[in-house]
């Protein structure tokens, strides 16, 4: 798929099919496109989670209003920025903006890969972030900022 036709097809999938897998190997090209991303003075503070037990994944979805369309998909990635390693160069600008956009800019990439790998992703911004620190035991430093369903659209 060349990069417009990957452009063209991403959308917000919310209906997956639980029954097939995505493997790590897929997991890994999608997680090293977050990486490829630009980063404010080159921190690159964004983490990403990735989450397969089912438990935990249907407590996220809970954390996240109840949207439970994540616990179907095999994947979850959720995106997290240590806003401390930006601040500590960039003061409140690297804490509340750059480790910010610098963790939206990735969480596009991981998208836009799912996508020409044939993968369904949705980018789920409403959720509780003290709950979903809780559930995966975040340092305080790190603010979870987007969770990412990852798998093959339901037909
Ligand atoms: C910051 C952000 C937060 C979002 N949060 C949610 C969400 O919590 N739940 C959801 O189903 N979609 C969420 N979306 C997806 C949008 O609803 C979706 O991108 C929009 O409707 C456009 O559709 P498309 O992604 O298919 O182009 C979010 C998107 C962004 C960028």
């Amino acid at each position: 798929m060349d990069f417009w036709q990957v452009i063209k097809k991403r959308h917000s999938v919310r209906s997956f099919d639980s029954q097939k897998d995505v493997s790590d190997k897929d997991i890994k090209k999608i997680i090293e496109a977050g990486k490829m991303a630009p980063s404010a003075g080159a921190i690159y503070p964004t983490n990403f989670l990735i989450i397969r037990d089912q438990k935990t994944k249907i407590e996220i979805a809970e954390a996240a209003l109840g949207q439970y369309f994540i616990s179907e998909a095999p994947v979850v990635i959720v995106v997290v920025a240590d806003i401390e390693k930006t601040a500590s160069r960039y003061g409140q600008r690297g804490r509340n903006l750059y480790a910010i956009q610098d963790a939206a800019a990735a969480t596009e990439n991981l998208l836009l890969a799912a996508t020409a790998l044939g993968l369904g992703t949705c980018w789920v911004g409403a959720f509780d972030e003290d709950k979903i620190s809780q559930i995966l035991k975040l340092e305080k430093s790190q603010r979870p900022l987007a969770i990412i369903p990852v798998g093959y659209k339901k037909v």
